[in-house]
Formats: C-alpha cells, structure tokens, sequence
C-alpha cells in the first residue's frame, strides 16, 4: 500500500485525489489530510478513512475529535502542515494546497527524504531554487501534477537532458479567451469563474483567465526539468487536448494528449510505476480539429510582464505571485475589477525591492509584507 499524506485534501485537486484512492483502494491508502476551513468536506472524508492525523485550523479541533477519536488533530497555525508531514514520516506527500502557503511543506518533506506530488506550483514560483537546492541533498523525488508538466514527464521518459531543443506547453485562454481587451473592463466574477474546458479551483481559474497561470507553469518547467526561459514556450491551444510538447535537437517532436481530465495527471504521479485502469473515454475523432496560436502580448500583457520578472530573478517573483493572490481575492471579493489585478501587480512590483536574497526567512517575510501592501492598496 502506498500511504499518502494529502495536503490540501478539501480542494479541487484534493478532493480528485480523495476519489482515486477511493476508487484503488487496494493500491494507496490515505494517512494524513489537512484544510483551512472546509469542515464539511474534511468530515465527509473522515467518514470513509481512517486517518491517523488531521490538520485545519484551530477552530475546528473539537468537530473532528468527534468524527475521528483515534485521529492526531494539529492546528494549521501552530506548523500543522509541517507536524503532520513529519507524523507520516513514510508516506509520499501529495501537496494540493493553494498559494505560496504551499513552500515551506515541500521543502520540509524533500527535507525529510519524502516524495513529494506537486500539485502547488506557487512552491516552485516562490521557491525554486531552494526546492532545486534540497532536492540535491535528498533521496525525495519531486512529481509533477499539473497536467501540462506532467505531459512532458511523459514525454521525456527514457530520453536524454542534453537531446532537448525546447519545451512547449498549452494554455486555453481562460474564460475570456474570446473577449477583446477593450471588454474586460466590464467583466464579472462569475464571468471569470466560467473555465471553457477545465473544473477547477477559483484561484487558478482566475489565473487562467489573466494568462498568470501559464507565468506560473513556466517557471515551474523552467525548475521541473532543468531549461532555461528561452527554451520554453507556451502556446494556445482552445481545445486543451495537447497538453505539453517537446522538441529534440534530432527533430523529432513528441507531444502528449488526452483528455482535459486531472484525474489523470493526479493518477499518473500517485501511482508511479504500478499499474492501473483508468476508465476515460478518448476519442480524436470525435474530437475534431485542434487550433494552435501564438499568445497575444497585447491581448494577455500580464503573461509577458510574469516571465520577464521569472527571467529577471530575485525577490520580485515572490512579490508578483503574493500581489497576484491578493489581487485574485479582492477581485473575488468584488472589491476590484479584473483589470485591475494587473495594476495592482504592476504597482506591487514597482514598489518592493528586487536585490533581496532568496533565502526561505526572507521569502515568507517578504510574501507576508506585499501581501498586507496589496490588501490596502486603493486602485
Ligand atoms: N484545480 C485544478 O484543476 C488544478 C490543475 C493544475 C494545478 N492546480 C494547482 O493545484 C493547487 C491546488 O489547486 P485547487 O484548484 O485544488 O485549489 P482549491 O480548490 O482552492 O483548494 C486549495 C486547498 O488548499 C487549502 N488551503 C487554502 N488556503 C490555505 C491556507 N492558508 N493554509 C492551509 N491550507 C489552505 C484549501 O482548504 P479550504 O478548502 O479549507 O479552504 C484547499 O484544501 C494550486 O496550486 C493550483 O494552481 C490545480
């Protein structure tokens, strides 16, 4: 059995990942989980499995002693998600928390030599060189959940670093793909929640929407598999059927497709090696014709202003990833306009310091400083 202490186990991702366990339930079995507030979906799991530890915020300590006596409670604020890491000192850690929140947890389990299903891309936006750094020093595998970097896993599988040309991934284009600049101004949150092809959390629906997500992803990749920004690239493609493509210095080009299901990503990083059924109905032919563009700078300008601060290093990718999450949750708050996510990025981003060390003290005060700048800043 493969034991899985699952981070973030009330979100999108997560509660995917709660079904496949459920589902091969003779292959994984579920020993730890943690959320912030979600009760109701943390007791509906805890009716099913037998976890040994739990970790949501304080709050919430008495409701779970009552659906789980046996289970160990820690409380978010007091380092739960680390404690319950280090509780289930032998099982792969699947990180599907939202946010920069999600750093310190993958860096303490690759520390502990526990692999680690990343499913948290801020971890590697904030932290990708500290992640690279005690992957060196640890027998702890880093996996990619995400649907686009866990396309190239596959399709570099068996082939060598020094043989790749560059690295493509695909964006959608979010829910306004087909909305002109000049309209966005009057769009609205519901709007915005509407993903043309893909069922997921608010936050990277929102990201997807202002092209920030595919920021992320390719900085991710740039981490993941070791290319530098100017051998990666990412393309649109409405149809989210290709999702990652490789090029080799030998001209030939992989791409893989499937499905626009993250069950499968989440599949393929949780099961390793063994083998598995998955049922998923895939059909090119049905499918139709596939469209390919190049990304508009004028249409998404956030995309080009994130991978020039990603190219540019420093302290100021942790700003715009902690500018971005505040800025995603006014809009969601109706307390900004989706256009002015970018301002208030910009702004954040002209106002901190770049040259600042990226050492882990100074990211999280760092994240915390632009984050209480972003709340209070009238736009
Ligand atoms: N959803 C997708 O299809 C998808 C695809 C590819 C990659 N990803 C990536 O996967 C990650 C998770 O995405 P998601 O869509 O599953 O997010 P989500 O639905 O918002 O779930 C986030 C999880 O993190 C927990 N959480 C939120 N804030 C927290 C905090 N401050 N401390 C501790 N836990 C906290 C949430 O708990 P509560 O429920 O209690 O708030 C929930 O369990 C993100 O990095 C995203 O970019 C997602």
């Amino acid at each position: 059995m493969k034991k899985i202490t699952l981070l973030g186990a009330s979100g999108s991702i997560g509660t995917q990942a709660v079904e496949l366990i459920e589902e091969f339930d003779e292959t994984f079995e579920l020993v730890a989980i943690t959320a912030n507030k979600s009760i109701e979906t943390i007791e509906k799991i805890l009716h099913h499995h037998d976890v040994q530890v739990v970790v949501m915020a304080k709050e919430y300590e008495q409701r779970i002693y009552d659906v789980a006596p046996n289970a160990t409670f820690y409380a978010l604020e007091d380092d739960g998600l680390l404690k319950a890491i280090d509780a289930t000192a032998d099982a792969t850690v699947f990180n599907a928390l939202v946010g920069s929140v999600g750093l310190e947890a993958t860096l303490h389990a690759i520390k502990n030599n526990q692999d680690v299903l990343l499913a948290n891309k801020e971890s590697l936006v904030v932290g990708g060189p500290l992640i690279k750094e005690a992957l060196l020093n640890s027998n702890a595998q880093l996996i990619p959940v995400d649907s686009e970097h866990a396309a190239l896993r596959e399709c570099l599988k068996g082939k060598k670093h020094s043989d790749i040309e560059k690295l493509v991934i695909t964006a959608s284009g979010g829910s306004f793909r087909d909305v002109s600049k000049e309209n966005l101004k009057n769009v609205s949150k519901e709007e915005a929640l509407k993903h043309p092809n893909w069922s997921m959390g608010a936050k990277i629906t929102i990201d997807s929407a202002t092209m920030m997500n595919k920021v992320f992803e390719v900085i991710e990749a740039h981490y993941l598999f070791d290319v530098s920004y100017d051998k990666i690239e990412a393309i649109l493609h409405k149809e989210s059927i290709v999702h990652g493509i490789v090029h080799f210095k030998d001209g030939n080009v992989l791409a893989h497709i499937g499905p626009s299901d993250m069950r499968i990503p989440i599949l393929s990083a949780m099961k390793g090696d063994t083998s598995l059924r998955y049922h998923s109905v895939f059909d090119l032919v049905t499918q139709g014709s596939l469209h390919f563009e190049p990304i508009d700078p004028h249409r998404f300008s956030l995309f080009d202003l994130g991978i020039a601060v990603a190219k540019e290093k420093g302290m100021h990718v942790v700003t715009l990833n902690a500018a971005n999450e505040i800025a995603v949750q006014r809009f969601l708050k109706g307390d900004i306009g989706f256009v002015d996510i970018e301002t208030l990025i910009k702004k954040c981003l002209d106002y901190f310091e770049n040259h600042i060390p990226l050492t882990l003290p100074n990211i999280l005060s760092h994240d915390k400083l632009v984050r209480r700048y972003a709340t209070k800043l009238k736009i």
